[in-house]
């Protein structure tokens, strides 16, 4: 069995690549290691920038996200219980961002690629990669009880920071950066109305909180808590309370509190591999880098991956010609050391680091410049709506 491309992950950079290729008339087929219903009710970010919902619109995809998305003007930083309002279409010559869960986005791109006839397998376990510096990469996984094997032109990685694709190059061929934060996020989805129409990121002495929604019936909301906690530290009124404690405002606005629904945490950490390419694996999104999610640019940057990587395989099954390929890992890596520096400095300014009272007063010092000064103000707009010419 021949394919041209094999896809490795059902994410948001594999499912995208999956269905631009499909237009261009390149056929895939997606090993993902999880059941359908799993990862369309993984619960992840939500925060699509403007280029992000136009390459799903363009892409067919966007329809319900057109209906659903909540689209955005602005943010609010809140410090000292006061809040600022970042306004982002103003800032950015009329630039907007949209609310919408990264698991819905996954839910229309399975629904589009199976309507189109695409080839997605669910549960395909023990994924190895052979020949990947030959000019026919093999694959070779199991379903149930059976072993495949596919050969194919070209592999795309795109099966997140702790899939397979990655490791399956040498140790030596990437050069590996990395930090980690000495906090995590603790993230709930709540049965209440969101308590403002915008987000609001909120630093606060007991830590960072995160005021953000799903839905007009829905809020999702995260607290900085320490990374070795267990779940069971945070029952639902200790949840309860830090958030109104650090979201609340001196003029005494606190708020909405609903039945909790979900809760999980999730670690920090800044990943970027180099370069994201050997041989004829190709990775993108999680696979090569990651952000913390104070940026909110992860699913952007995996979706950015699939559309430069799915010009760059056009090119070469149209003519033959593979200079854009050649350019994938470089082009992509201005966009994502842009999004690393603005996620790192984003969580250094708003997060509680341990007792270190001078990095503390720089942070306060950092808030109270940006949400004083216009050119502060854009600098931070541009970020967070998304560069698309870097
Ligand atoms: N074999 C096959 N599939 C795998 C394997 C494996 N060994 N390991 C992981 N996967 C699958 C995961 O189950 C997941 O569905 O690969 C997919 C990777 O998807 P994501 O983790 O969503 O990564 P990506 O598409 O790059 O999107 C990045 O996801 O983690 C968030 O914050 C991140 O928003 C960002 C986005
Ligand atoms: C979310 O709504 O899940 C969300 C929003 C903004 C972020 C991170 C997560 O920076």
């Amino acid at each position: 069995m021949h394919l041209p491309v094999v896809i490795i992950g059902a994410g948001p950079a594999g499912l995208v690549l999956a269905h631009l290729l499909h237009q261009q008339g390149v056929e895939t087929r997606i090993l993902e290691l999880h059941a359908r219903d799993y990862v369309e009710h993984r619960l992840r970010a939500g925060v699509l920038e403007q280029t992000t919902v136009d390459l799903l619109n363009a892409a067919g995809v966007g329809e319900r996200l057109e209906r659903e998305g909540l689209v955005h003007h602005g943010f609010s930083f809140q410090f000292d219980g006061e809040r600022h309002r970042i306004a982002l279409s103003e800032l950015t010559g009329g630039r907007t961002i949209t609310v919408y869960g990264q698991h819905e986005v996954v839910k229309d791109l399975i629904a589009a690629r199976l309507a189109a006839g695409g080839e997605i397998v669910f549960e395909a376990k023990e994924i190895s990669l052979h020949g990947i510096d030959s000019d026919h990469p093999r694959v070779r996984y199991t379903v149930g009880d059976e072993t495949h094997e596919v050969t194919c032109d070209f592999v795309a990685g795109c099966d997140g920071f702790h899939g397979v694709c990655r490791p399956s190059i040498p140790v030596g061929a990437l050069r590996l950066y990395e930090r980690s934060y000495p906090f995590a996020w603790l993230g709930v989805l709540a049965a209440s109305p969101p308590a403002t129409h915008e987000l609001i990121y909120a630093c606060h002495e007991r830590g960072f909180a995160l005021n953000s929604m799903r839905s007009p019936q829905l809020s999702r909301l995260y607290v900085q808590c320490n990374p070795h906690d267990p779940i069971g530290a945070w029952p639902d009124d200790r949840i309860w309370s830090e958030l109104r404690t650090r979201l609340a405002t001196n003029d005494g606005w606190e708020p909405a509190e609903g039945p909790i629904l979900e809760k999980s945490i999730t670690a920090m950490r800044s990943f970027v591999a180099e370069p994201m390419q050997w041989g004829r694996l190709y990775l993108a999104g999680d696979a090569a880098h990651v952000v913390p999610p104070t940026g909110a640019k992860g699913m952007n940057l995996a979706v950015a991956d699939a559309g430069v990587l799915a010009d760059a395989l056009s090119v070469w099954y149209r003519t033959g010609n593979d200079m854009a390929l050649r350019g994938y890992s470089e082009l992509c890596l201005r966009r994502v050391w842009r999004a690393e520096h603005f996620s790192w400095w984003m969580t250094s300014m708003l997060h509680r680091f341990d007792d270190d009272p001078f990095q503390w007063r720089l942070q306060l010092s950092q808030l109270q410049y940006v949400c004083s000064s216009r050119a502060a103000a854009t600098t931070v707009a541009e970020n967070y709506v998304g560069l698309p010419t870097v």
